[in-house]
């Protein structure tokens, strides 16, 4: 077989480049190594920047979002037994939206397969080649078990962060920035009405929690935990306790209802440069990972995209590469003010250890957050998303 661009892996930077390319004619092939029904169904984020309901809405793919999505204008900080409102669309003009990372995906391949555009579910053994400047880009795999090869202009790495593309660029050529926190989260679904209108970030001795929803009937909630932490020792009873006493405040009610899914999730930032080798382009997950406490996962994944589709379709339409060699760069500088901000939440809000110094200069750092026009813009302006980064 032979495309376009190669595209590895059906999360929501491929399914968003897919798309973008078929927009502007040039056709592409998705390869996927778990099924449909898995990808569809895997529980993740559900917090969109303005940039990216927008990037949705125009590649055709925001009729459902735009129905069933939940817009809010911004947040509460909760530490010290107060609750203080950072009023984010007020501030900057722009909202953020709730919907549930797999609801974008399931748009996303219903349009793909609505238009019969390839994508390939549950396929093995997927390994890339002769990606270098001067070589034949190709794709090898297994697919209803047989062995297969995609041959390609270039190869899109969008197979997230345990994904192949990036393992297979040769030694020497990245160099990756890391951070591991000290911590994990313990996300919950539950059947219970949010018991507030837009989401809750407490601070408490105890340790982060998060109180965030799907739909005016389904809640997700969060808990910092350790970061080995079992969800075995975690019954239902026990998650409720330990989020009743976090989010504590006189004159509220935190409404307990079933759980219907619950995970941990590790937190660490990450980030590999140059996100591309030769004809391989490495874009969201693949490339880089945040902790999740400012919800930019997604958002980014999608900006490294929009970037790339543009690249691409520059040099399609006029051979000139320029854009896609300034790839990285151009996506880069919005990676790194994202993990800054992301981190700056991250540290901002949890429990860091027993160092009484640390919790004192959280302290004052919320207290600034909350008081300051200026310090609270630019918590804002970070959070709903830097329009032109
Ligand atoms: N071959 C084919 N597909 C693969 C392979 C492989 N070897 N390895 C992984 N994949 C698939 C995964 O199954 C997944 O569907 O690649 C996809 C990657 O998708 P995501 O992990 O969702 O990553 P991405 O598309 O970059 O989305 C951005 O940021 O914070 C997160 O939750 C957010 O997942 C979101 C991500
Ligand atoms: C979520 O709803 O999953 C969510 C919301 C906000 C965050 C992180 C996760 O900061």
């Amino acid at each position: 077989m032979r495309t376009q661009v190669g595209i590895v892996g059906a999360g929501p930077a491929g399914l968003i480049l897919a798309q973008l390319l078929h927009l502007a004619g040039i056709e592409s092939v998705i390869l996927e190594n778990r099924s449909r029904e898995y990808v569809e169904h895997r529980v993740r984020a559900g917090l969109l920047e303005q940039g990216t309901v927008d990037l949705l809405t125009e590649i055709g793919a925001g009729e459902r979002l735009k129905e069933e999505a939940l817009e809010h204008h911004g947040i509460y900080l909760q530490f010290d037994g107060r609750r203080e409102y950072i009023a984010a669309t007020e501030i900057t003009g722009r909202s953020i939206h709730i919907y549930g990372q797999q609801e974008i995906v399931k748009d996303l391949i219903a349009q793909r397969l609505g238009y019969d555009g390839p994508l390939l579910f549950e396929v093995d053994d997927v390994a890339v080649h002769d990606f270098d400047k001067h070589g034949e880009p190709r794709i090898t795999y297994t697919h209803e078990g047989r062995q297969q090869r995609l041959e390609c202009d270039v190869i899109a790495g969008c197979d997230g962060f345990h994904g192949v593309c990036r393992p297979a660029i040769p030694k020497g050529v990245l160099t990756t920035y890391q951070r591991e926190y000290p911590f994990a989260w313990l996300g919950i679904l539950a059947e219970v009405a949010p018991s507030t209108d837009e989401l809750i970030y407490a601070h408490h001795p105890n340790g982060f929690a998060l109180h965030s929803m799907r739909s005016s009937t389904v809640s997700r909630l969060y808990l910092q935990v350790k970061p080995d932490e079992q969800i075995e020792y975690w019954s239902d009873k026990r998650i409720w306790a330990e989020l009743q006493t976090r989010f504590a405040l006189a004159g509220w009610t935190l409404q307990e209802g079933p759980v219907i899914e619950k995970g941990i999730t590790p937190m660490r930032s990450f980030v590999t440069e140059p996100m591309q080798s030769g004809r391989l382009y490495l874009a969201g997950d693949a490339a880089h990972i945040v902790p999740p406490t400012g919800a930019k996962g997604l958002n980014l994944a999608a900006q490294d995209v929009r970037v790339l589709a543009e690249a691409l379709v520059a040099w399609y339409s006029t051979g000139d590469t320029a854009q896609l060699d300034g790839y990285s760069d151009r996506a880069l500088r919005r990676v790194w003010r994202v993990q800054d901000f992301s981190h700056y939440m991250t540290t901002l809000l949890h429990r860091l250890g027993d160092d009484p110094f640390d919790d004192r200069l959280q302290r004052a750092r919320l207290e600034y957050v909350t008081s300051s026009d200026a310090a609270a813009k630019s918590l804002a302006e970070n959070y709903v998303g830097l329009p032109e980064y």
